[in-house]
């Protein structure tokens, strides 16, 4: 226990250690912490679904029918219509043959690709791929390599000199969510073609957010029949939770019998799957809710342009503010918090070292005096 204590005291001294604050009412722009009132611009909540009424209607009436618990595995008995409902959806919206939900993103990803690869297969990562995506390719027992963030030339050569596996597979964020940039797609999908690899994608920033439909980035670029994997969250855009993974009906039907955080765990509970097949429907009726989200960006980008400020380029809502140094970081967060804005300080091992930073998230939600409110505080931050 000393060395735990010890690990601790140096997590701490090197201005590492997290901490969260615990929020008293529902998730929206304004947010409550102590009976105060904060303006959020750091959650993954885009459209303002988290605590939608639609959806709080959809989630109490899936609760009297259904109860709570679904008791158990899916596998065993804990498989509920709304399950293979939302399975459905999730399959129209994403236009493939089959969907499997499992209870988060991260495990959808962990399952997805321990199930997909193994000794006798490669697997390519992106460098600012997301740490479930890592933590799956580590788990595979796959050999696992790793290009710099985006760098094509690297990717194909790995590809190259990769002829004597059984099974090739890209992984790449499409949203790189923290760094808010997109993956070459249309060039990954080529490089692929060119070298019989799979290529699996994550949507858990791009669902609900990009593309005519809301479906993403592979709609966004035009790509749906050439993208084999398709991996996401209804955590994030849809304001639930459960991750998912759509493909081919027999590439779902495996994963039924071979991902583990699927097969070992007890299934979502139905009202969850009722509150992310309301989001759906939200999605598909609502235009508007993506439309305010992409004015809300482009606003505060537009604005942004004046600030001394190192601002990463991204091309999503996520706006990361590059620090550079943990403390002071820290620092530029509880400068804004006292401001009455929450934004915390994203730092290693989430960011690379050195490049801390304040990631801001637009949401559908929030208003154009509450952006200026923003800008009006941010301001300040350039001379600290
Ligand atoms: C790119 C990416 N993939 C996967 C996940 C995991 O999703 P979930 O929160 O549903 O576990 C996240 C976020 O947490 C993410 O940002």
């Amino acid at each position: 226990m000393r060395e735990i204590s010890h690990e601790l005291e140096k997590i701490k001294k090197s201005a590492l250690y997290r901490e969260y604050k615990s929020i008293e009412g529902a998730q929206g722009p304004y947010i409550q912490i102590e009976n105060q009132t904060y303006l959020s611009f750091c959650s993954n909540n885009y459209l303002g679904l988290a605590n939608h009424p639609f959806i709080i209607n959809a989630v109490i009436k899936a609760v009297n029918q259904y109860g709570w618990g679904a008791g158990a595995s899916r596998l065993v008995s804990g498989n509920m219509v709304l399950h293979e409902k939302l399975e459905y959806e999730i399959s129209r919206l994403k236009n493939r043959n089959s969907t499997i939900i499992f209870p988060t993103g991260y495990m959808a990803n962990v399952g997805t690709i321990c199930a997909l690869a193994g000794k006798e297969d490669l697997i390519i990562c992106d460098k600012l791929n997301h740490a479930s995506i890592i933590d799956g390719c580590r788990l595979s027992g796959a050999t696992f390599r790793v290009y710099p963030h985006c760098d094509l030339i690297k990717l194909e050569k790995i590809l190259k000199n990769s002829t004597h596996f059984r099974r090739k597979l890209i992984v790449t964020d499409t949203v790189f969510s923290m760094d808010g940039d997109l993956a070459p797609l249309p060039d990954i999908v080529t490089i692929a073609r060119n070298h019989h690899a799979m290529i699996m994608v994550d949507e858990a920033h791009g669902t609900g957010v990009f593309g005519k439909n809301g479906t993403g980035v592979v709609e966004h670029f035009g790509l749906h029949s050439e993208i084999n994997i398709v991996i996401g969250t209804l955590s994030k855009a849809i304001g639930s939770l459960g991750g998912f993974v759509s493909g081919d009906t027999d590439l779902i039907n495996y994963l039924r019998n071979r991902a583990r955080t699927f097969i070992y765990t007890t299934a979502l509970p139905p009202a969850v799957c009722a509150a992310s097949i309301a989001g759906i429907e939200l999605l598909r009726k609502d235009h508007t809710l993506r439309e305010s989200l992409w004015r809300n960006t482009h606003y505060l980008k537009d604005r942004l342009k004046a600030f001394d400020l190192k601002i990463i380029p991204s091309e999503s809502p996520i706006i990361p503010i590059i620090i550079g140094n943990a403390r002071k970081a820290l620092e530029v967060s509880e400068f804004l918090f006292k401001r009455g804005i929450l934004i915390p300080a994203i730092r290693p091992p989430t960011v690379p070292d050195e490049s801390s930073r304040l990631r801001i998230t637009i949401m559908a939600t929030h208003t154009e005096d509450e952006l200026e409110k923003l800008l009006d505080i941010l301001k300040d931050i350039q001379y600290l």
